[in-house]
């Protein structure tokens, strides 16, 4: 990406004593009682974090938690948790400032150099979605320099994603986020062939517009979840009563002759595991593709189709990775999603992982060293795939722009 980047800006020796400001994604999940499940993206941002302390700087980080309503907070929305879990990353307290945007003020006092506070979550500020200006300048003025570094919320043009980048005195790239899109505008640039996208799920609805962007660049496109089965469908097999949207059928046809057309392929499942209900004790049965009852529900695929699946990504140039291909939370349906995660970090292909259930499913199946680059992002990862140009990438590139003429 064209953006100024933060560790440029360390290295040329413009950080020591400034007020920095850290956008970051913060925004992980957590159990009933509020408890961190995955601390991925906390951790993915301390370099960023530690490189500001380390140059002296005197540093403000925030980030978005869940989607509160704008300024009325409940307990639920509060960074408090990941505050403590930052100060145990980093061996330090980290104080969690409230109602901080007309000035961060600690024990009476403007931040020093050296400093670390976490800024409550941002998107309790009234504005922040709509991206409003007055909010953008009032987070501008707390800053001698932005650091955007959640490329998780890339996609959004929000106050403290876009308008802050606009006003501020200088905005750059972090280092998580500019090395996200660095590496996956490469792999789109100029991927090693074959390239292999994964794309599962619940629903083709929600990520129609992937497949469609997908099946113009890809030699292989494999279909898991909610979305095989509607490939299925379109290939004329029976599906009982699994997910599907009957009514995407055709698009998913066309998503399939697309391909055909250009020499690629969409493969579809030989064989699957299906079950009467939808539970983690349910007995799982595996059965030929054209065996699906009508009282059937296809919750992963086989272990034919894993086979095949499997040798395709061990000769794959490039594999995109979005998406378990079955239900990987109940153990009698996370073979398919297993087989295909081994599978991945088996093939010397350059391989790029991205979304929540897909991190979740590297986790499990323990293959994070096979994975040539685990993304952050899921909304973000998906729109980059689609070749879509982000909010908070666009302004950080156009201030870059201004900042050399
Ligand atoms: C994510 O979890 O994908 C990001 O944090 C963005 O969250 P959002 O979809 O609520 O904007």
């Amino acid at each position: 990406m064209n953006a100024i980047r933060f560790t440029d800006l360390i290295a040329a020796n413009q950080v020591t004593g400034k007020r920095v400001f850290i956008r970051v994604d913060f925004n992980v999940p957590q159990d009933a009682d509020g408890r961190i499940t995955d601390d991925t993206r906390i951790r993915a941002s301390l370099p960023c974090i530690e490189a500001a302390l380390k140059a002296g700087a005197a540093v403000m980080v925030t980030s978005h938690l869940g989607r509160p309503k704008e300024g009325r907070m409940q307990p639920e929305d509060s960074l408090a948790p990941i505050a403590l879990r930052v100060g145990e990353l980093l061996g330090r307290k980290v104080p969690l400032i409230a109602d901080w945007v007309d000035g961060v003020i600690v024990d009476g006092r403007a931040l020093a150099p050296g400093e670390l506070v976490l800024l409550e979550n941002c998107r309790l500020n009234v504005g922040e979605s709509k991206n409003d200006e007055a909010l953008s300048r009032k987070m501008a003025a707390l800053c001698d320099i932005y650091v955007n570094d959640a490329f998780g919320a890339a996609h959004r043009a929000h106050a403290s994603t876009h308008g802050i980048a606009q006003y501020a005195p200088v905005a750059c790239a972090g280092p998580l986020l500019a090395g996200e899109a660095d590496a996956i505008t490469k792999v789109l640039a100029e991927p090693k062939r074959p390239l292999i996208a994964i794309v599962a799920g619940s629903k083709v609805s929600t990520k129609l517009t992937i497949l469609e962007a997908l099946s113009a660049k890809v030699d292989g496109l494999i279909v898991g979840g909610g979305i095989a089965n509607t490939f299925m469908l379109a290939a004329g097999l029976p599906i009982g009563k699994s997910l599907a949207e009957a009514d995407l059928v055709d698009k998913a046809r066309s998503v399939i002759a697309s391909m055909k057309a250009r020499g690629a392929e969409v493969p579809i499942p030989v064989d699957v595991v299906t079950a009467k209900t939808f539970a983690a004790d349910a007995p799982a049965t595996t059965k030929a593709a054209t065996d699906v009852a009508a009282d059937d529900m296809i919750l992963d695929i086989g272990p034919k189709t894993a086979a095949v699946l499997a040798e395709k990504l061990k000769s794959a140039g490039t594999i995109v990775w979005n998406g378990p291909v079955g239900v990987f939370e109940f153990e009698a349906f996370s073979h398919g999603t297993e087989a295909i995660a081994h599978a991945i970090a088996a093939s010397s292909a350059f391989s790029i992982a991205g979304g929540g259930d897909t991190l979740a499913a590297i986790a499990k199946f323990g293959i994070e060293s096979g994975v040539g680059y685990i993304c952050t992002g899921g909304g973000a990862f998906l729109e980059m795939l689609e070749g879509k140009v982000l909010p908070a990438i666009e302004i950080l590139e156009r201030r870059a722009r201004d900042a050399t003429v």
